[in-house]
Order: structure tokens, then sequence, then C-alpha cells
């Protein structure tokens, strides 16, 4: 109930500042023990990837992108928290401002750039975080990496992360470092998701436990793009698959303020293609990858359009932003 007002303050600062700030305030509130005075809805367990979850709705990746705010950010109520997208080495993402908000249709648009302290941080803070709850840690690659040596950061960064996962996201779908959604074509994708599977059963064991791998992919797919996708997720038994990222689409908001900004669009705007991603997904997959979904959930309604598309698991971003934590209640009570 006291979202609205919190909102109006917040939306008063620069999206950024308004971030960090927020996040800063979580934690003070969490090591107060106020977190625990939240309403909190009872969830239903789901198993998914061979993972238990307490409840089906999640933290997407690039709210906490080093793992520094994973027990404040769980105490919100989330069934699991996705961190990262994290790189092999620390890299200061795209010049400010980076991160604009559309208040009119519930949408933001970012290109932050993957600005993240490296991985071996984002390992020392999930260390330091305790935290025994469902943990996905999301990889990515440097800005100066090549495509062509793509693969050799996604691998560090598996191996780093491997051992402190419940499961790892391979993110081919920013759009904001260039080129990086190439990698979600056939041969490029066949070649690393070849080099994921290989390595993630080494490290299987190497650490005597199998840590599922799911691929995270943009709603600007047509429909043979998403079955070649399809195809390729179970040719090489990849354990999940998120959709979706953000769009690089501007139809539905072409006349506001920020439109013109260059990044991916999230939040409302982006709730049809992502759905419709996860049909298609669910329609070619057949049951065999099981599909998180993510990408315009304001509402416990908008959490179960997912799951009727096909989705598992659900995940939330901008829809923080817009409700605060009475969302999560929301949508852990409509899926429970
Ligand atoms: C994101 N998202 C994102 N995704 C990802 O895999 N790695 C990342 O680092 C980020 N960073 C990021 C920053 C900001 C500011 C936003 C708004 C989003 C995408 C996010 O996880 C999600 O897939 C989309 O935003 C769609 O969901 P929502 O926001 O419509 O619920």
């Amino acid at each position: 109930m006291l979202y609205p007002l919190i909102r109006s303050a917040l939306f008063s600062l620069d999206p950024e500042d308004a971030h960090g700030f927020t996040l800063a305030s979580l934690d003070v509130a969490q090591s107060l023990g106020l977190l625990k005075l939240l309403p909190r809805a009872r969830g239903t367990p789901v198993h998914v990837m061979g993972i238990d979850f307490p409840n089906a709705v999640g933290l997407a990746a690039g709210l906490d992108k080093s793992g520094a705010h994973i027990n404040a950010l769980a105490a919100l109520g989330f069934g699991f928290i996705e961190i990262g997208t994290v790189t092999p080495r620390p890299q200061p993402g795209n010049p400010k401002p980076r991160m604009f908000r559309l208040p009119q249709a519930e949408a933001i648009i970012n290109r932050m750039g993957f600005n993240n302290p490296g991985v071996d941080v984002l390992v020392k803070n999930v260390k330091a975080s305790g935290y025994r709850g469902v943990l996905g840690i999301n990889i990515g690659k440097n800005k100066d990496t090549p495509n062509a040596h793509a693969v050799d950061d996604y691998l560090a960064c598996l191996d780093a992360v491997y051992a402190h996962a419940r499961y790892v996201t391979v993110n081919i779908s920013s759009p904001n470092t260039q080129g990086l959604r190439d990698l979600q074509k056939d041969e490029a994708l066949d070649t690393l998701l070849s080099a994921i599977k290989l390595r993630q059963s080494e490290l299987a064991q190497q650490h005597g436990k199998y840590v599922p791998v799911a691929l995270k992919i943009a709603p600007d797919l047509d429909d043979a793009q998403i079955a070649a996708i399809a195809a390729l997720l179970m040719m090489h038994r990849i354990d999940a698959v998120i959709a979706t990222n953000t769009t690089v689409a501007r139809d539905s908001v072409a006349d506001l303020p920020y439109a013109d900004e260059a990044g991916g669009l999230s939040g409302a705007p982006v709730r049809e293609a992502s759905t419709r991603v996860i049909a298609a997904l669910a329609h070619h997959l057949e049951n065999e990858v099981p599909i998180i979904g993510v990408g315009g959930i304001l509402s416990g309604a908008d959490a179960q359009e997912k799951i009727d598309a096909g989705a598992s698991l659900v995940q939330l971003y901008s829809g923080l932003i817009y409700r605060g934590p009475e969302l999560v209640r929301e949508c852990v009570q409509r899926l429970a």
C-alpha cells in the first residue's frame, strides 16, 4: 500500500540513482529485520531442472548484477533469485545515462552494457551472502571479446560460478553488447552449446554435482528462428530456456519520451512478444525442455499468462519498479 508513495519519490530521481538507493535501502531494511514484516503469500513448490523451487516466481537477471544484495531481494518472497549478467573481467558498461523510464507505458529502456565487477567479485559476494535458496547465476562475455572468442568467456564464467550456482544462465540475448545476439544463430549457437555441455559434464565430475544450464533468448525472433533454437536446445540437452530478454522493437511506445533511446525495452510493451516466444517454444520443445517465462509481468494474471503459454517458472524485473514488492506476493498467490 505504501509503494505508490515510495514510487513517486523514487521516480523523482534519476533511474540509475533510484536503483542504487533502493538496493541500499533494502539492505538496511533486511539487516534490521524489517523485510520479515512484509506480507507473504504461501507459494506452491515446483520441481524444475531437477531443482525444488519454494514457489514459481523468481527475480530476473540484471537487477543485482554482482550478487551484492541477494538476501535482501530474497526476503521479498521470491522462490529464486538470478544474479548477473557477469563477465570474466570487470567492465564499466556504457556511458550514463543508460536507463530510462517510460511510465505511460509501464516500461524501461536500458543500455547498461553488462556493467559488472567481474566474476571473481560476484563469487566472493555469493559466498559472503550465505544464501541457501535457489540461486541462478547469469553469465555473458566481455564487450572487448570478439565473438570468435565468446565461447572462452562463457567457459571461464562457467568454471568460476559452477560450484556456487543452483543453475547457470547463458545470456546471448542482451541487445547492448554489440553482436551478442548473433550467437543465437544456428552455427554459432551449436558451437557454443556443444562447448558448454562438454564443460558442464567435466565440471559435474569434478564437483560431484550436476548444475543445470539455461539459455536466455530474445523476443525479437521469428518462428523459424525459434524452431531452430528449440531443435538445438533438444539436441544438446540444455536444461531450460529463459524467454525472454528485452526487445529492440519500439512499435508500442513510438510516440513516448525516450522511445528513441538505444537499448532494450522491457515492461508492459514486451509482454505479448515474450508470451508469443514462450508459446512457440512450448510447441517446438514438446515438454522436453522447461521454459522460464519473463517479460512484461505486471500482475498475477500476466504471470498466469506465461504459465498458460507453457512456462514452468516466471521471473520479474520491470514490474517490480512499477508495482513494488506487492507484485511478488500477487504472482506467488496467483500461481499457488
Ligand atoms: C535487464 N535484463 C537483463 N537480462 C540479463 O539476462 N542480463 C542482464 O544483465 C540484464 N540487465 C537488465 C537491466 C535492466 C535495467 C533491465 C530493465 C533488464 C532483462 C531482464 O532480466 C528481463 O529479461 C527483461 O527486462 C524482461 O522482463 P521485464 O523487465 O519486462 O519483467
